[in-house]
């Protein structure tokens, strides 16, 4: 049973400063060393900390990503980063899709198929999140609702570009509220999900894509969701700034 690789990703978001972020990637990459992680871990941070958390992160057993990256390849966009700048820095991961992107920062589905055909191409791995508001769960559309976000920015990938995806569901109720998914809804939907997948690339391929939950995931709750068939892993936001719960977090794979 669940053969596919297993992860649990962290998710800094807006946090840290330079040195707070290196001393809390030195200290992930010591515990994961001291111990051996039983599943993939990935720390993504803030583009500013990249290249000098690649410098201390043994990426053979903690991986480095970006949370972000542009939705064109080069020129005149001031302020924005490249995928093949995040690429450079030695990260291997860009997350996209995320609910605070798609909301703040008003990125369509269309927006973020470009990120995803630029990332791919420029040789990261995605973690693509999607997920439902509270209101939307509550009139009963979270399947539909995921399945549009999915169809508008990644299901056009060729069977060859799904490897690179990981997929990321995170009801956007559960971010930072303390309110966890159940882990029978979060299993539900990433059943959904597995099964939407399977009809877009084939059994096969759904068997060996890993997705994820995401929202308030802790390491009092981690073990029971990961226990979960479909549920490969976590996205982690607030727990993965403190070393000791991301790594109660990592471990709840033992
Ligand atoms: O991407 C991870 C995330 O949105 C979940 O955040 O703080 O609820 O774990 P948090």
């Amino acid at each position: 049973r669940k053969m596919r690789k297993k992860i649990v990703a962290g998710n800094w978001k807006m946090n840290e400063n330079l040195q707070e972020g290196i001393a809390l990637a030195k200290e992930i990459n010591e515990a994961c060393a001291a111990d051996k992680p039983n599943c993939g871990v990935i720390v993504c941070t803030p583009f500013i900390h990249l290249a000098k958390v690649a410098e201390v992160l043994d990426q053979n057993f903690v991986a480095l990503g970006a949370e972000n990256c542009a939705d064109k390849e080069k020129g005149a966009y001031t302020g924005e980063v490249s995928a093949a700048m995040v690429k450079s820095t030695g990260a291997q991961y860009v997350i996209l899709g995320h609910s605070e992107r798609r909301q703040y920062y008003h990125e369509t589905a269309e927006i973020l198929k470009e990120k995803v055909q630029l990332a791919l191409a420029n040789g990261l791995k995605v973690i693509f999140c999607c997920g439902e508001t509270l209101e939307e769960r509550e009139a009963n559309k979270q399947n539909e609702v995921v399945k549009a976000e999915l169809d508008g920015s990644v299901f056009n990938l060729s069977a060859e570009e799904w490897k690179n995806i990981v997929l990321a569901y995170e009801p956007i109720w559960a971010i930072g509220t303390g309110k966890t998914a159940t882990s029978d809804q979060a299993e539900e939907m990433l059943a959904y999900i597995r099964s939407i997948v399977a009809e877009k690339y084939g059994k096969e391929a759904a068997e060996d894509t890993t997705i994820l939950y995401g929202g308030s995931c802790k390491p009092g709750n981690a073990k029971e969701l990961f226990a979960k068939p479909d549920i490969d892993g976590g996205l982690i936001g607030g727990a993965s700034l403190k070393c000791a719960d991301f790594k109660a977090i990592i471990d709840a794979w033992k």
